[in-house]
């Protein structure tokens, strides 16, 4: 990989780029390794109030909680609003801490998911990005939507045309919305990221069709049309993409960089803890499925054992309430109202067709993963006692530049 470089303007990149993993798995320390040895890396923008209270010892969540407190038992969550400045502090502060600690020639992203409606879609996605924007980030990566109104909230922002701002698509249909709906702004996105169905997290594909799709064949579709509307815009693509020699097959044909986020799963700069980079070390293929439980109505792919599965956990909205839609709703609060009805004495139900994807994510107990998670234990080397040994982010990384004909270094 180290052949090619990505070119933004005058600046030249490592052609790596660390995807966004919510709830803190792309870390700050993730992320800036990414950028100091010359590539990409996203912090995320999922749930950053709490984030920040866990990271920086803010109480944004007991806050949020205390004002709400009155309406724990009430399905009803239409009331329980963001505060928009904390939200923005948050961000700030987050955003703000990690780029004063960047080192080196490469950049930063935050990954904000259109997904996260809070309750208040247009509000708080403007917050956030111009949070984000205020506190210096290098560049927003769209995510988890088709962000058809995202530009025109921010158009205003001093910073709008000097951050770079990306989209992550899985189809060329979505592509040619974003770029039609947004182009009063007279903005092309800086890049494109084109994920296909292998990739971890949620997926832009149905729960049935996923595996009919491939991801060579929608980044060819999509550049194919690129080049015909005569629109030089970097293609990125994502999901599978395992070692430096699948990334060089996509380079050679015609992509800017790639991004990648399974292998950095089982970095010590990543956010899970050591126990679950274990489990991901040792799931099998079959260990490994698409479901439909995250109440967003996307696809998400995990590890079948994850502890959030059918957990039946009791909807946190006044605390977290990232989920909620516009009119305060929530597809686990409906699963989980409806289990309680069948089951009005048991103190605990299980609610197995939705998982409370807020809690479950902020407590890493749903572990989503790409597709070749299985593959881990090829790269890295098996302790005495059976576990596995964690990978520095720089291993990893420089294993994608420098590896050639599909080997994987060893630490
Ligand atoms: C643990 C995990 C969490 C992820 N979370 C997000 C996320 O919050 N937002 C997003 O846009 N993509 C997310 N993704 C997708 C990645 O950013 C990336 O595009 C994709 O996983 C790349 O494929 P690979 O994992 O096969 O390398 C996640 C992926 C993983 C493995």
């Amino acid at each position: 990989m180290d052949d090619f470089r990505l070119r933004f303007g005058k600046r030249e990149l490592v052609p790596i780029m660390i995807g966004g993993m919510g709830v803190d798995i792309s870390t700050a320390e993730l992320a800036l390794e990414a950028a100091r040895l010359g590539g990409i890396g996203h912090i995320s923008d999922a749930m950053l109030p709490t984030v920040s209270d866990r990271r920086y010892q803010t109480s944004f969540v007991k806050d949020k909680l205390r004002q709400y407190k009155y309406n724990v038992p009430n399905s009803d969550k239409s009331e329980v609003k963001f505060n928009l400045g904390q939200l923005e502090e948050a961000t700030r502060l987050h955003v703000s801490r990690t780029m004063a600690a960047k080192q080196g020639e490469g950049m930063v992203f935050i990954n904000c998911m259109e997904k996260l409606t809070m309750n208040a879609p247009r509000e708080t996605i403007k917050a956030r990005l111009s949070a984000a924007l205020d506190a210096g980030i290098d560049g927003i990566t769209l995510a988890a939507g088709l962000h058809l109104g995202s530009l025109a909230l921010i158009e205003d922002h001093p910073r709008f045309r000097d951050a770079k701002i990306g989209i992550i698509v899985s189809s060329l249909r979505a592509l040619q919305l974003f770029i039609r709906k947004s182009s009063r702004t007279s903005r092309l996105p800086d890049y494109v990221v084109v994920e296909g169905p292998l990739a971890g997290g949620h997926l832009g594909f149905g729960l049935d069709d996923w595996m009919q799709y491939d991801l060579a064949t929608i980044v060819a579709e999509i550049s194919a049309w690129l080049k015909a509307e005569q629109l030089d815009i970097p293609i990125i693509p994502a999901g599978g993409i395992f070692t430096g020699t699948d990334a060089v097959h996509f380079l050679e044909n015609g992509a800017a960089a790639v991004q990648v986020a399974t292998r950095f799963t089982v970095t010590q700069e990543c956010g899970l803890p050591d126990l679950v980079k274990q489990e991901y070390f040792k799931a099998s293929e079959d260990d490994i499925e698409v479901n439909g439980i995250s109440p967003t109505g996307y696809p998400m792919r995990m590890i079948k054992g994850s502890p959030g599965i059918g957990a039946g956990t009791h909807p946190n909205c006044e605390s977290f309430g990232y989920l909620l839609d516009a009119n305060g709703r929530c597809a686990y609060i409906d699963a989980y109202n409806r289990e309680v009805a069948v089951h009005p004495e048991s103190k605990k139900v299980k609610v197995l067709d939705k998982t409370c994807l807020c809690t479950t994510m902020r407590n890493f107990d749903i572990w989503t993963c790409g597709h070749y998670t299985y593959r881990l234990k090829d790269t890295s080397r098996k302790e005495e006692n059976g576990s596995y040994r964690l990978l520095s982010a720089e291993h990893v990384f420089k294993d994608y530049q420098y590896s050639k004909d599909d080997k994987i270094a060893l630490p």
